[in-house]
């Protein structure tokens, strides 16, 4: 069976002890919660594995609480990586850097490369630092579902596979970590998320965006953050398109910028479609709520893609693939 804790003390210790037996343990992070094993131990990493549903060729995230932490799992430290590790950790930053050898090809899915993240969240930071080993953790989800933002998520995801749950409320920002690889002279965005491109910019000049087939991103090539209902994402306004999806007699949700001022019983807004990071924090739990109240089709305007808002856009157009 499985326990849902308190993020305190004694909760903390619990989960640390878990990890290091080889357990699984979802915990919050700034971004969205993870399901953790112990990144050295192949048995724990299969868990994970097991769990999630998850393709063996999408590789994991190792947490770990600090730089000196992280560059021990590599096996070359490039001044970009220094620069970057420098301005945004502990925060929503990944980085992907040539593997260390302890690193089991099981959590990089047979790549020479290994992603790395400094998670800023003090439970995550706690329970890091109490565990005192590097924490594979991707999203806490079933593969292919919305990545969770609050625990109850988490939970009628991944059930009784996980050993412990650290409930640590709403998740701040909503959307994953930014993913960059460093594996060439120019600085590769793989997965859009917590932190903006421009802020990364400012920081290493002109950055490369990966495809979304990109061979060195498996992950973004699998469905995902999917829910069961159908979405439709619109640029403008998408009033004839809800109309005519109604008139076959199937629920439909409507969510749009607040200005819009739509109203009724089916209409939902996460914010001003100009505050990436409100719709950012709101969106996983919404259409995961949609999928509860009965929704087939959910119909999203578009909001402009600058910020977070562009990790939001990503995040909306993979969900209404399939
Ligand atoms: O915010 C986050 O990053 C969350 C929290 C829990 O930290 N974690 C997360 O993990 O989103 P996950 O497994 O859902 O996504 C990991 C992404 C995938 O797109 C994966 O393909 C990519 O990181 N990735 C991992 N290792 C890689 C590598 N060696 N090369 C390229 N991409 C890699
Ligand atoms: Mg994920």
């Amino acid at each position: 069976m499985s326990e849902v804790l308190k993020p305190d003390r004694k909760g903390i210790a619990a989960a640390a002890r878990a990890l290091r037996d080889g357990r699984l343990v979802v915990f919050p992070t700034e971004t969205v919660y993870g399901v953790g094993a112990n990144a050295l131990d192949e048995v724990a990493l299969k868990r994970i594995f097991a769990a999630k549903g998850r393709p063996a060729d999408n590789p994991l995230i190792l947490h770990v609480s600090d730089t000196a932490a992280a560059r021990k799992l590599t096996s070359a430290w490039p001044e970009h990586a220094e620069r970057l590790a420098r301005a945004f950790w502990p925060g929503p930053l990944t980085l992907v850097l040539p593997r260390g050898p302890d690193v089991p090809l099981l959590a990089t899915a047979g790549l020479e490369s290994v992603a790395l993240r400094v998670p800023s969240h003090g439970v995550a930071r706690m329970l890091l630092a109490t565990a005192g080993i590097p924490v594979a953790a991707p999203s806490a989800n079933r593969s292919g579902r919305p990545s969770p933002t609050r625990v109850m998520d988490a939970v009628a995801d991944l059930g009784d596979a996980v050993d412990i749950y650290l409930d640590g409320g709403q998740t701040d920002l909503g959307v994953e970590s930014t993913v960059v690889a460093l594996l060439d002279a120019e600085p590769t965005i793989l997965r859009q998320g917590g932190l903006s491109r421009e802020a990364i910019e400012a920081v290493v000049g002109p950055v490369r965006t990966g495809a979304h087939d990109d061979a060195r991103s498996p992950g973004t090539r699998h469905k995902h953050y999917a829910p069961r209902a159908h979405v439709h994402v619109v640029n403008g306004p998408a009033d004839v398109l809800v109309a005519k999806l109604r008139a076959t007699g199937a629920p439909v949700a409507h969510v749009a910028g607040s200005e819009r001022g739509l109203t009724g019983p089916d209409a939902r807004s996460p914010g001003p479609s100009d505050d990436g990071a409100a719709w950012a924090r709101a969106l996983f739990s919404l259409l995961r709520d949609l999928d509860h109240q009965g929704y087939q089709d959910v119909v999203v305007e578009a909001i402009p893609e600058t910020g977070i808002g562009a990790a939001v856009m990503d995040r909306l157009r993979r969900a209404a693939e399939r």
